[in-house]
């Protein structure tokens, strides 16, 4: 924990507070990481963490932008990023959404399904422009994460199998204003695994031979995001491994000559430097258990009712009262109407009163962009620190 707890203690609740050294120190570590290769391009996954600093300071140290709406790519336009370092994902593109893209000029789209890539022709055509499109394959490659953050198995909705994909490159070069530029994945999300990378890699390399030999090459593999982070000890591992990811791409992946391999990585770039800020409004006592309640919830932060997501719960206020020893046992819940607003049970605390302070780490990432307005709550402030 890197924040002033004085300074803390002054800001409303619930609030996300973001630790803007961290942020700059992750983009750094990124940037040493890939420095040595300039075919490396890493775009920021905005659906992680669209707040404006966020961005601004992400596009001014020269990241692209992995975008999955037209909100998003607007986002990333006023907040500096350039148009041609855009790529806009997503299985379901709406039609304003793709004359939008079209119409900013982005880097590439990433297109999911033979019914999609015609209507961006058409689209195109319609705009007399020419779109850019790289061709997101399904690589049926299990990945060992949550089953709703794993994307690359056959059975996903996302992608085109990969069996298709050379009848789907062949059908791209026939429609009109259509450039096909590349090759596009992404197996799942929280990897820390290097050996779900590296099958990526293998599977990669398998698709890269048989277009060789049908005399096919495309200039970009852009082999999505993924990247985990360390939710247990988020003091321990403030950075993620960027060193080992980027290794297994550089040992792994065969690339052509002058091919340029993208990344989207959005967790292991804003994870870290998120915590939700939130007070004790009351600390109950049953006979089954102890419960803390906080004024925080689901709405807030819905990782842990969604996915059963474990994020480290720090009581400030007690390690202010010099109070550090985990001698109590809580279920830490939110004040929402619902049994699966729990942050988490049984979980070994000092102990608690009334109007502590607490923070819920390693919640940059997802948290407020996952946030909602259910029982009529008001979003999260953001304050960046
Ligand atoms: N590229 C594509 C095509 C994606 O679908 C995703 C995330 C990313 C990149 C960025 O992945 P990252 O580097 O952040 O793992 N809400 C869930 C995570 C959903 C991830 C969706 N796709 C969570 O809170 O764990």
């Amino acid at each position: 924990m890197r924040f002033d707890t004085t300074q803390l203690a002054g800001l409303p609740t619930p609030s996300y507070v973001y630790d803007k050294t961290l942020l700059a120190e992750t983009l750094a570590a990124i940037k040493s990481q890939t420095r040595d290769n300039a075919d490396y391009h890493v775009h920021y996954a905005i659906k992680a963490n669209d707040n404006p600093d966020i961005l601004a300071t992400i596009a001014r140290e020269g990241f692209g932008a992995d975008c999955v709406s037209g909100g998003e790519i607007r986002a990333a336009l006023d907040a500096g990023f350039a148009a041609s370092d855009i790529a806009f994902a997503g299985v379901g593109k709406a039609d304003w959404e793709i004359r939008l893209a079209l119409d900013a000029g982005i880097g590439m789209f990433n297109v999911e399904s033979r019914e999609e890539l015609e209507v961006i022709s058409h689209l195109a055509a319609e705009a007399q422009t020419e779109a850019r499109v790289s061709l997101r394959i399904n690589p049926d490659v299990e990945a060992s994460t949550h089953a709703h953050i794993t994307t690359g198995r056959a059975e996903n909705k996302f992608g085109i199998a990969y069996e298709e994909m050379i009848p789907t490159i062949r059908l791209a070069s026939q429609l009109p204003n259509i450039t096909c530029v590349g090759l596009h994945f992404h197996i799942g999300s929280q990897l820390l695994d290097m050996s779900d990378f590296e099958a990526l890699c293998h599977r990669i390399n398998e698709l890269q031979e048989l277009m060789d030999e049908q005399g096919i090459s495309l200039g970009n593999i852009n082999v999505g995001g993924g990247l985990g982070v360390d939710y247990t000890e988020p003091d321990g591992h403030p950075i993620a491994d960027f060193a080992a990811y980027f290794a297994t791409f550089r040992d792994h992946l065969l690339l052509r000559p002058g091919q340029q391999l993208h990344f989207e990585l959005g967790r292991a770039i804003v994870a870290q430097m998120g915590s939700l800020l939130t007070r004790v409004l009351y600390v109950k006592h049953t006979s089954a258990k102890d419960f803390v309640i906080l004024d925080a919830g689901m709405t807030e932060l819905i990782r842990p009712a969604l996915y059963g997501a474990l994020h480290k719960i720090e009581n400030i206020s007690a390690a202010e009262r010099n109070d550090a020893v985990p001698s109590h046992s809580y279920d830490v819940v939110g004040p929402i109407c619902e049994s699966s607003d729990v942050f988490a049970r049984d979980y070994a605390l000092p102990r608690t009163e009334r109007g502590d302070l607490f923070l819920l780490r390693s919640a940059g990432a997802y948290g407020q962009t996952m946030a909602s307005t259910y029982n009529h709550r008001p979003l999260p402030q953001v304050f960046m620190l």
